[in-house]
């Protein structure tokens, strides 16, 4: 599969009913504060900091909790499909403040499997702005996440069996080559990326985040975490390089800093710039020597912010299979507290088994983040907004469609 796949996707003929574009007006978003359910309850007389607006540039949302980003592994040839019209709008039906898509890749042999969706081609633009359109009909915002799955690339889709000529197992790419550096034996040996490819890989980032402009997305959050390409070069375990892009911290980071550069050169400037980052390898009981951990996380999220990133979502591990990880309800919320203490002026993201409205109140009562994102929450009930409102004593804005909803006659 070569990584400049784009042009060769097969077309039918379009047939345009601009009657598919109507959309009914929404008075306020679904997911907004019109008041709380009982009046006569303590602190019902302001809205909770969840139920609060909140702006980024030229970004408002109508709540602080976002959709985070979901592999659906539902892609061929990395187009969103009406799977993803109804699993993502679904979610700005019922309230989602902002939703970012699952990540996409920004070059053919970047996708986890074949199976991912990507953004890669400008044929990848039709549908995910079919897919913003809609979320902006409902009054909810979008981002999507531009990635490069790097050594874990090339990996078994999880719900088909995609023949073997679907796979590219000779053009996964990391920091550092060979079979020293599989993820784990699951995996094929990447091979080391030249200085050449990277920069084209920079290129491709920027190509990405033009195209994501064009489908209309409010958002990009640069997928610098779990594993992926620009973690494999941030991280000393999986980055072995003596030239430029390797040894130092400084050396380390500068792939992922030109990535937001030119991202941010690409993007249109009134738009935020998210990145998503793991705070750690979670391997320092497991392996001797150097791995990334929080103080290169913190030192790399003052340097992205001066890059031109908003807003860092803080989550962590993925990059080494040794990982040690004790999770539990808030267990990523201390990394994303110490990114905001110490980084004033740059927003946080506090992912991880988040799990009810109360939990988040008070994420954002203690000052630990700015934003609450929840990735299995929302699968396991897309309304997960409007029970959190609930909750919180909040009366949320439904979707006018589904306002009748309120009624028992
Ligand atoms: C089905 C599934 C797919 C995921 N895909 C992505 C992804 O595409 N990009 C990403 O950054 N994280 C991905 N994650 C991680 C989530 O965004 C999130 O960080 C993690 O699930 C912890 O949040 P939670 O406890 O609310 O689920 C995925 C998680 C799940 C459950």
């Amino acid at each position: 599969m070569s990584s400049s796949q784009a042009s060769s996707f097969t077309k039918e003929p379009a047939v345009v009913y601009p009657q598919e574009r109507f959309h009914i007006s929404q008075p306020a978003s679904p997911g907004s504060y019109l008041g709380p359910i009982d009046a006569s309850l303590p602190g019902a007389d302001k809205p909770p900091l969840l139920f609060q607006p909140f702006k980024v540039k030229d970004l408002t949302l109508a709540n602080r909790v976002i959709v985070a980003p979901m592999c659906m592994y539902s892609s061929q040839d990395g187009f969103m499909n009406a799977f993803h019209m109804a699993h993502l709008g679904s979610f700005a039906i019922h309230g989602a403040g902002l939703i970012l898509t699952e990540a996409s890749a920004v070059q053919a042999r970047g996708r986890i499997s074949p199976q991912d969706a990507g953004i890669w081609s400008d044929d990848h633009i039709h549908k995910m702005k079919e897919i913003a359109e809609m979320v902006h009909a409902q009054g909810s915002k979008i981002g999507v996440q531009l990635a490069h799955a790097g050594r874990k690339a090339s990996s078994q889709a999880p719900y088909s069996q995609p023949p073997p000529t679907e796979y590219w197992p000779d053009d996964v790419v990391s920091a550092s080559g060979g079979e020293a550096f599989k993820w784990s034996d699951h995996y094929v040996a990447p091979r080391e990326l030249s200085v050449e490819e990277i920069k084209e890989t920079v290129r491709a980032f920027g190509e990405a985040a033009v195209r994501a402009a064009k489908a209309g997305m409010d958002t990009v959050e640069i997928h610098g975490a779990h594993g992926y390409l620009l973690h494999n070069f941030l991280s000393p375990v999986s980055n072995h390089r003596t030239d430029a892009y390797g040894g130092s911290l400084e050396n380390r980071a500068r792939f992922l800093l030109e990535v937001i550069k030119e991202v941010r050169s690409q993007f249109p400037a009134e738009k935020p710039i998210f990145l998503r980052v793991s705070a750690t390898d979670w391997v320092e009981k497991v392996i001797d020597g150097p791995s990334w951990e929080i103080e290169q996380t913190v030192q790399v999220a003052k340097w992205a912010k001066e890059a031109g990133v908003d807003v860092i979502h803080v989550s962590s591990g993925g990059n080494v299979a040794q990982q040690q990880i004790t999770a539990f309800p808030g267990y990523q919320v201390p990394f994303a507290e110490r990114v905001k203490k110490e980084v004033p002026g740059l927003h946080v993201v506090a992912v991880g088994i988040l799990t009810g409205g109360k939990q988040a109140e008070q994420v954002l009562e203690h000052e630990q983040a700015d934003l609450i994102a929840v990735a299995r929450g929302f699968l396991r009930e897309p309304s997960f907004v409007l029970s959190a409102a609930r909750e919180l004593n909040v009366k949320a804005k439904l979707s006018q469609q589904y306002e009748r909803g309120r009624r028992d006659k």
